[in-house]
C-alpha cells in the first residue's frame, strides 16, 4: 500500500447516558459509529457531563453510564482499535470548555433550537449547563483535533457552533483547533416510529410498541413488528404515502444490506405478513450478538471498568496536549 503513512483521519462522537438505545439509535448512528472504526482514528464517548443538565436520579445515571459503556463493547467497538471512554473520566473536558464558553456569545448559544425546546418543556430547570452544553460538546470534539463528527440531524446546530468556536479561537490566538466536519451517515438509516411512522423512533415514547429496545426479547421484537402501522394496498413498494412500509423496508435494508429494488422483488405477489415475518427475523438476528455480548460483559464490571480506565487514559493523554495548547495561547500563566 502506497499510503501508509498518511496520517489517518481522526473521528469523534459521543452518546448520553440517557438508557438503553433504540433499533433507530443502533441502525442510525451506533453502527456506523462501528464501520467508521475501520477506516478513521476513533474515540467515542459516553456522555454523562451533558447528562447532568436535565437533573437524572444518581443512581440511574452511574447505572445507566455502565450500561452505555458496555453497550459500546457490545456493538463491536474494539477497545484496542478505539478510544472508548467515559467522558468525565477525562477533566480536560470541563476545562476546555470554561475556555471556549469565554469565546462563545451569548446570542449565538442562546440560538441553538434544542435549548429553546429544552426550556420550554422543563421551564422549571432551565440551569446554565443546559444552555452552555453546546459549548462542551465543543470541547469534547476540539479537544481531539477531530477532522469528522458523525452527527444526527438534532445535533447539526451544535457542530456548526463547533466550528464557529475553533475558528474564532483559530482566528483570535492564532491556529490551535482542527475546524471539524459533519460525517452524514447512509442515507436512509432514518428509523421511524412503527405506531406513527411520520415520527422518529423514541425511546421516550409512551407507547412502547412504537419502538425497539436494543435488548428487547426476539419474541418482543416480533410481535412489535408485527403490530407495525402499514397500509391497505398490500405490496410492499417504496412508495410516498407508505410510510409505514417505507419504514420497514429502511429497517430491513439496513439489516440485511438488500436494496430496495430487491426487497421489493424479494415480495412480489407477498402479502404484508410475510414481509413483516422476515423483517422481524431479521432484527432478531441483527441483534442477537449484541444482546448476547453485552449481558455477558454486564456480568464482567472488572473487565468493564478496566477497559473504562485505559480508554480515559489514552484519551487523557490526546485531550492534555491540546488543553496545554489552548491554555498557553490564551495567556494562562503556566509553570
Ligand atoms: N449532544 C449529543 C447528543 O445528545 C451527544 C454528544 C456529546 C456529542 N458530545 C458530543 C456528539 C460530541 C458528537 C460529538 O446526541
Amino acid at each position: 500500500m502506497e499510503n501508509t503513512a498518511e496520517k489517518r483521519k481522526t473521528v469523534l462522537s459521543a452518546i448520553q447516558p440517557t438508557g438503553i438505545p433504540t433499533l433507530g439509535n443502533y441502525l442510525g448512528a451506533l453502527k456506523n459509529w462501528k464501520n467508521m472504526s475501520k477506516d478513521y482514528d476513533c474515540l467515542y464517548a459516553v456522555a454523562d457531563l451533558h447528562s447532568l443538565t436535565v437533573r437524572p436520579e444518581p443512581s440511574a445515571l452511574r447505572k445507566q453510564t455502565l450500561e452505555m459503556y458496555a453497550l459500546l463493547l457490545a456493538i463491536g467497538l474494539d477497545p484496542q482499535e478505539s478510544i472508548i471512554f467515559i467522558q468525565s473520566h477525562v477533566p480536560e473536558h470541563s476545562q476546555l470548555a470554561w475556555i471556549l464558553n469565554c469565546c462563545t456569545q451569548f446570542g449565538e448559544a442562546a440560538r441553538m433550537t434544542q435549548f429553546k425546546d429544552k426550556s420550554e418543556k422543563h421551564p422549571e430547570n432551565i440551569n446554565v449547563g443546559l444552555f452552555s452544553y453546546p459549548v462542551l460538546m465543543a470541547a469534547d470534539i476540539l479537544l481531539y483535533q477531530a477532522d469528522f463528527v458523525p452527527v444526527g440531524a438534532d445535533q447539526k446546530q451544535h457542530l456548526e457552533l463547533a466550528r464557529n468556536i475553533a475558528d474564532r479561537f483559530n482566528t483570535v490566538y492564532g491556529n490551535t483547533f482542527t475546524v471539524p466536519e459533519p460525517f452524514i451517515g447512509k442515507v436512509g438509516a432514518s428509523i421511524m416510529s412503527l405506531q406513527d411512522p411520520v415520527h422518529k423512533m423514541s425511546k421516550s415514547d409512551p407507547n412502547p410498541r412504537s419502538f425497539i429496545s436494543m435488548l428487547d426479547d426476539d419474541n418482543v421484537i416480533v410481535k412489535k413488528i408485527k403490530s407495525a402501522v402499514t397500509d391497505s394496498e398490500a405490496k410492499v413498494r417504496y412508495a410516498e404515502g407508505k410510510d409505514g412500509i417505507n419504514n420497514l423496508m429502511g429497517i430491513y435494508s439496513c439489516c440485511t444490506g438488500k436494496s430496495y429494488e430487491e426487497i421489493e422483488k424479494e415480495f412480489e405477489g407477498k402479502g404484508y405478513g410475510d414481509f413483516k415475518a422476515a423483517v422481524a427475523e431479521a432484527v432478531v438476528n441483527e441483534l442477537r450478538p449484541v444482546k448476547e455480548e453485552y449481558h455477558r460483559l454486564m456480568s464482567d464490571k472488572a473487565y468493564l471498568n478496566e477497559c473504562a480506565k485505559n480508554g480515559a487514559e489514552k484519551a487523557e493523554r490526546l485531550a492534555r496536549r491540546t488543553l496545554l495548547k489552548a491554555m498557553k495561547k490564551t495567556g494562562l500563566y503556566m509553570l
